[in-house]
């Protein structure tokens, strides 16, 4: 490995990919697989994660956790499952995020803590229980990576009418921003990447009603490809940005700037 490929290199390290069945999550796992990184992917339905397993696990090291993000308990199950394993953690990547969509006027109550249970609280909760195992694995040469996944929906105001998952989104930003203020003495840093448009479960519906319009959003002319998410994650996550904390990574082919 020469000095460059060693600047971006996240062989060997243990790495937690939150909602890493389909979508962005199974993207950046299946980078990670790649780039040599020891992989846990957590979502709820265990058929789905072990689908994921068996076919991933021919390039490389991963395996699985069922749980429920959006409760403490899940939270605390990924954590304590986690440690019966290992005692560190290099990297947790806290992607597992749902959304809700309804006009203004019909929005339910229930569509606030669907939403943010899981896109916010369940980020801080994780965080909060594998802390210990992020600290045991930071150095101040080489702290351990908090990837919080936000969203453009959570920079500029959202096309759609998902009122909570917006919110949701601005707040994962500015937690991403809080917890790297306090966990950056502790060699934890916390970073967001917020996605422009990607395939995925979530995205479904609106890619197939959007047609062309959602290409035409970004000012590069076309959706997210799974390198894209890999990339950033691994950069995120690698040597090279050990330096990096509290920001937010736009991966929107100009979406926000299009806006
Ligand atoms: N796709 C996009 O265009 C886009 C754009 C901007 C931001 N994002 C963000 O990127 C992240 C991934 O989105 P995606 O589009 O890839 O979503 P997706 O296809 O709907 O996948 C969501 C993942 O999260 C898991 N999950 C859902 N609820 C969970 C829970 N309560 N506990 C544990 N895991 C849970 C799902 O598995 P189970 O259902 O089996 O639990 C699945 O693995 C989200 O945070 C989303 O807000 C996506």
């Amino acid at each position: 490995m020469n000095e460059v490929q060693r600047l971006f290199s996240i062989e060997g390290k243990s790495a937690i990919v939150t909602g890493g069945s389909v979508g962005i999550g199974r993207m950046i796992a299946e980078a990670y697989v790649r780039a040599g990184a020891d992989v846990t992917i957590v979502s709820r339905k265990q058929e789905s994660l072990d689908e994921v397993v068996a076919e991933l696990s021919t390039g490389g090291s991963i395996r699985a956790i069922a749980a429920d993000l959006s409760t403490q308990e899940g939270c605390a199950h990924v954590a304590a499952t986690y440690a019966e394993r290992a005692d560190s953690l290099d990297i947790l990547v806290n992607n597992a995020g749902a959304t809700w969509g309804a006009p203004f006027d019909e929005f339910p109550d229930s569509a606030w803590s669907r939403v943010l249970d899981l896109n916010v609280r369940g980020v801080f909760n994780l965080t909060q229980a594998l802390a210990p195992a992020l600290r045991n694995a930071g150095t101040a040469e080489d702290p351990s990576r908090v990837i919080n996944i936000g969203s453009v929906d959570g920079i500029r105001p959202p096309d759609l009418e998902g009122y909570s998952y917006g919110a949701s989104k601005a707040a994962v930003h500015q937690l991403t921003r809080h917890l790297a203020k306090k966990l950056g003495p502790e060699h934890i840093t916390v970073n967001a990447i917020a996605p422009g448009p990607f395939p995925s479960r979530m995205m479904r519906a609106t890619i197939e009603n959007m047609g062309d319009e959602l290409p035409a959003m970004t000012a590069l002319g076309r959706i997210g490809e799974p390198d894209d998410a890999g990339a950033a994650a691994i950069y995120l996550a690698s040597p090279g940005a050990r330096w990096v904390t509290g920001n937010i990574l736009q991966v929107d082919g100009g979406v926000v700037i299009n806006a």
